[in-house]
């Protein structure tokens, strides 16, 4: 069709990023050059059904023309049937959070062999779990604050030791359930006493928790996107107007500042963006993350908190202003996402070619 790439542009979830995805999806359609690029809108509902071509179209135009109101949308189909009758060159999943970024959407494009953005299967599942990301870091020699993990069944089986395990890291600690986000479900633990209740909300929302020392300190984050090489952006810092960066302070009020570019020196900005790329090829991430770091004030080290395989893309989100300050407009970080999407997939094919030759040989009859 007109020599243009049809795009399809994912949002809404399962998540409760529902509406971020919504908005950044809004703020990705404004950015993709339409005279490269047929943008195919796709949303899936909060139960996880497909909207109707029509319904996406609507929701994505009313959230490009007023941010701040999302229209709720409802799905029709398990499955937009656009996935499987080629009408998509290339899928651009902007969804946060579980079914979105947890490699489940990347699983169903691998499956459906349709190119998309981002990073794949494993790298966004890695990514999505704080326990196998840290146990990463760790194993790259990349430095991330000292943790504990727990099981469900073993806090109902030996409740005593878990407490011990956890307590003998040093207050304050940060209790998170393994696998979430936008702050549901952690607690910091300021006092002893408050150790098992967090663990018990935590629990609430996976059976895999995760217990941190909580580093005193700033909280700096990187942009990075592939390419050959990868790019590291200046770095952002995020001021938490509560305790800590929580749920509220993402989405509910406005007394967190987001500094873009943070205030640090030459130095931390080179060690900074050095340890963004390490962290970005330690979880085997591909197409983009966003990076996240505590900077520990008692010894001036950074820490890396976290990646986010699909970051917020909304018009004051980190990622497009921290490579918008770098020297990378929106419209080609979505330019680079998609061409990262195309070589991935030309790659792959190649490769899976080569896979299926010994098979070949072995199914002859008379052999092995
Ligand atoms: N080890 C820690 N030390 C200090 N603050 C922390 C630590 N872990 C988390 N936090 C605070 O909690 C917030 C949310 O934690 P994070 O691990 O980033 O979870 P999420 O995936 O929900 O964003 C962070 O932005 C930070 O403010
Ligand atoms: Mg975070």
């Amino acid at each position: 069709m007109n020599g243009k790439l049809c795009v399809g542009l994912v949002f809404g979830g399962r998540s409760g990023e529902h509406e971020v995805s919504v908005v950044s999806a809004g703020s990705v359609a404004g950015a993709l050059d339409r005279s490269r690029y047929e943008v195919i809108p796709m949303g899936i509902d909060r139960s996880g059904r497909w909207a109707d071509a029509g319904t996406a179209a609507a929701v994505l135009a009313a959230a490009s023309a007023t941010p701040n109101e999302v229209p709720e949308f409802s799905g029709a189909t398990r499955l937009d049937p656009r996935l499987q009758d080629g009408s998509l060159d290339v899928v651009l999943p902007i969804l946060h959070g579980p079914f979105g970024e947890d490699g489940t959407i990347q699983g169903l494009c691998e499956v459906l062999d349709l190119p998309y953005a981002g990073c794949g299967v494993a790298a966004s599942a890695v990514t999505m779990d704080k326990v196998l990301s840290k146990r990463l870091f760790r194993e790259a020699g990349l430095p991330t604050p000292r943790f504990e993990t727990l099981t469900a069944a073993e806090w109902g089986r030996e409740r005593i030791r878990c407490e011990a395990r956890g307590l003998a890291l040093r207050l304050p600690l940060f209790v998170k359930p393994a696998r979430l986000g936008s702050s549901v479900g952690i607690s910091k633990v300021n006092d002893a006493e408050e150790f098992a209740g967090a663990v018990e909300l935590a629990l609430g929302y996976d059976d895999l928790v995760i217990v941190e020392e909580g580093i005193p300190g700033r909280e700096i984050e990187v942009a990075v996107l592939d390419g050959e090489p990868p790019l590291a952006s200046l770095p952002g810092e995020v001021v938490p107007g509560h305790e800590f960066y929580d749920y509220a302070d993402k989405y509910l009020d406005d007394a967190c500042r987001l500094l873009a570019p943070a205030p640090l020196d030459p130095g931390q900005v080179a060690e900074v963006q050095r340890l963004a790329l390490a962290g970005f090829a330690a979880l085997g991430c591909e197409g983009m993350a966003r990076v996240d770091f505590l900077l520990d004030r008692r010894d001036g080290r950074f820490l890396l908190n976290e990646l986010n395989s699909i970051p917020g893309f909304t018009s004051i989100s980190m990622f497009p202003r921290l490579l918008g300050l770098s020297g990378v407009g929106f419209g080609e970080v979505l330019d680079r996402l998609i061409e990262c999407a195309l070589a991935r997939h030309a790659r792959r094919q190649r490769l899976a070619a080569a896979a299926l030759r010994p098979l070949e040989v072995r199914a002859r009859p008379g052999a092995g």
